[in-house]
């Protein structure tokens, strides 16, 4: 035998071990759990045949605490590149197989590479987590690591995708690596985020909590807002990451790409224009309006447990990306909150980041009253989505189906902020408030002196209706370019967005804004 093939062998032999991360009794142990390899993980993410592994035999530096004689080749985490439905995607995968997926100082430089090169290249980075957090043998080296992540993460923000999927533990300042990101996508019943632990909240505030309680998928999809998503698996989890990629362009300085469409531009639909209820106070369901006018009724929603007042996500118009922002009437009669307006917010500028245009449906009876809100700062977590839709210079199309009223008129995309295309139903009321309210503040003087104050609040709310309850006025001014069947809205929308393609704006050089935070 050759000294040639012996080599060639030793490679191989190394990349077998390699391959078993932290060995077969421990990748039965992740699989017992119910639990996927790293590896697993990212075979079933990436297009077949198409990933090339990076840093397979980088091992960590410890000496401390038995680190000395527990190395493994390519430490606690693969990472590489590959193509997803063809496109350039750089992926880690923590392997909880090794040392509980911990991070050490040279895992990081392994998740830092790719990071830099997604940059470099132009291409999301997808984050598969499941680790025991910063490796406890490495002191503050696995710190120093973390921050060179962080500090990554925040340098690709708004220049290239990123998504952070949770398939386990994410725990301590670990969980800011996602929080950086744009999604987070986490799996029910196997993940979970937090800053401190059960123990520690013992320890700390008394509390009994489970880990579930603390931070389970379900509590960060619906109470928190820190996840976007919840699946039911890890295969769920690697379809979801491949139909939001679908949505988005591979960097900011490219377009989203645009899918083949048969369903016709011209499509129009009957229910729309009976949708809306005789009753002003009665509600629909947005999702009907949504499904109805995107191709093929298809919608990936983000966030659709949390703040549901308002619906946020991703669809197209002949075959090409927007972000739906709607107004969710079933829900708190659509008004807007602080969850709602920092999770639209968000999302809009997420949208604006990625050169994706913004559709927003507009039925909004104002800001949520009351204490607990203004305690709470409505005023500047409110400003964010107004922020967010002013700055914004990607394509805004904005349909008015019903109320649009005062602030909340405002904030959802009017003309002042930049809309480009602001359409309303012939049903939409576009105001400073709704009539019961206007008429109580200007008439009650008026009332209470009347032999008839029912009647007198009577006339000025029918006399109020008549002026304002209707979109003509806002028309009158060219507030609202035009009032259109609600039948017709899909194609509308489909040429204003073809006619907006070529849109270009840019804002005042500045070093960065000062969104309220
Ligand atoms: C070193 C770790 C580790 C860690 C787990 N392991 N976490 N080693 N540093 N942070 C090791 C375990 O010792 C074990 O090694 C193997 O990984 C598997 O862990 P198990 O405990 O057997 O697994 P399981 O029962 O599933 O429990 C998983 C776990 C638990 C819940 C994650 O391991 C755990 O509580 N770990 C510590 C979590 C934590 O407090 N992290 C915060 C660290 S501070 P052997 O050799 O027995 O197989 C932090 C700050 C970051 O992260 C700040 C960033 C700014």
């Amino acid at each position: 035998m050759s000294n040639q093939l012996d080599k060639i062998r030793e490679l191989i032999e190394l990349r077998t071990k390699a391959r078993l991360g932290g060995g077969e009794k421990a990748i039965d142990k992740q699989h017992s759990q119910g639990k996927h390899t790293a590896r697993e993980r990212i075979m079933m993410l990436v297009d077949e045949g198409s990933f090339e592994e990076l840093d397979m035999f980088v091992q960590h530096r410890c000496v401390n605490f038995g680190m000395r004689e527990k190395t493994f080749l390519g430490d606690g985490v693969v990472t590489g590149y590959g193509t997803v439905a063809g496109r350039l995607v750089y992926i880690f995968a923590q392997d909880f197989t090794v040392v509980g997926g911990s991070l050490s100082e040279t895992m990081a430089g392994k998740i830092c590479k790719v990071i830099d090169l997604a940059m470099q290249m132009g291409a999301p980075v997808v984050g598969l987590n499941d680790s025991g957090g910063a490796r406890i043998q490495e002191g503050i080296n696995a710190l120093a690591g973390y921050a060179e992540i962080f500090q990554r993460n925040i340098l690709a923000s708004g220049m290239i995708p990123q998504i952070s999927t949770i398939l386990g533990p994410c725990a301590g300042g670990a969980v800011y690596s996602p929080a950086l990101t744009d999604f987070i996508i986490m799996d029910r019943g196997t993940s979970y985020m937090f800053l401190t632990g059960p123990k520690v909240v013992k320890t700390v505030t008394g509390e009994d909590v489970t880990q579930e309680q603390l931070g389970g998928a379900d509590v960060h999809a619906s109470r928190s807002g820190v996840s976007h998503f919840v699946v039911e698996s890890c295969e769920e989890g690697i379809v979801l990451i491949r139909k939001l990629l679908s949505f988005l362009p591979q960097n900011n300085l490219e377009e989203p790409p645009i899918v083949p469409n048969d369903d016709p531009i011209d499509r129009l639909d009957e229910v729309l224009n009976e949708i809306i209820p005789d009753s002003p106070n009665k509600p629909y369901d947005m999702y009907e309006v949504i499904g109805s006018i995107v191709d093929k009724g298809e919608f990936l929603e983000v966030h659709a447990d949390y703040a549901c007042n308002i619906i946020i996500g991703f669809a197209r118009f002949n075959g090409r990306s927007v972000g739906i922002v709607a107004n969710q009437p079933k829900t708190l009669a659509g008004v807007l909150d602080i969850n709602a307006s920092r999770k639209a917010a968000r999302f809009v500028r997420f949208c604006d980041a990625f050169n994706i245009p913004i559709v927003t449906l507009v039925d909004v009876p104002g800001f949520l009253p009351g204490t607990g809100q203004e305690y709470g700062g409505v005023i500047i977590h409110g400003a964010k989505l107004l922020y967010a839709y002013g700055e914004a210079t990607v394509p805004k199309v904005t349909v008015t189906l019903r109320k649009s009223y005062g602030g909340a008129h405002i904030v959802m995309s009017c003309k002042q902020l930049r809309g480009d295309m602001n359409y309303a139903w012939p049903s939409a009321e576009i105001a400073v408030m709704g009539s019961a309210g206007a008429v109580e503040i200007l008439y009650a003087k008026e009332a209470k002196d009347s032999d008839n104050p029912e009647k007198v609040l009577t006339e000025k709310k029918d006399e109020y209706t008549k002026v304002f309850a209707n979109p003509y006025n806002a028309a009158k001014y060219g507030y609202i370019d035009d009032v259109i069947e609600p039948r017709n809205t899909r194609f509308r929308i489909i040429r204003a967005l073809q006619q907006l393609s070529t849109k270009k704006q840019t804002n005042p050089a500045k070093k960065h804004d000062n969104l309220p935070l």
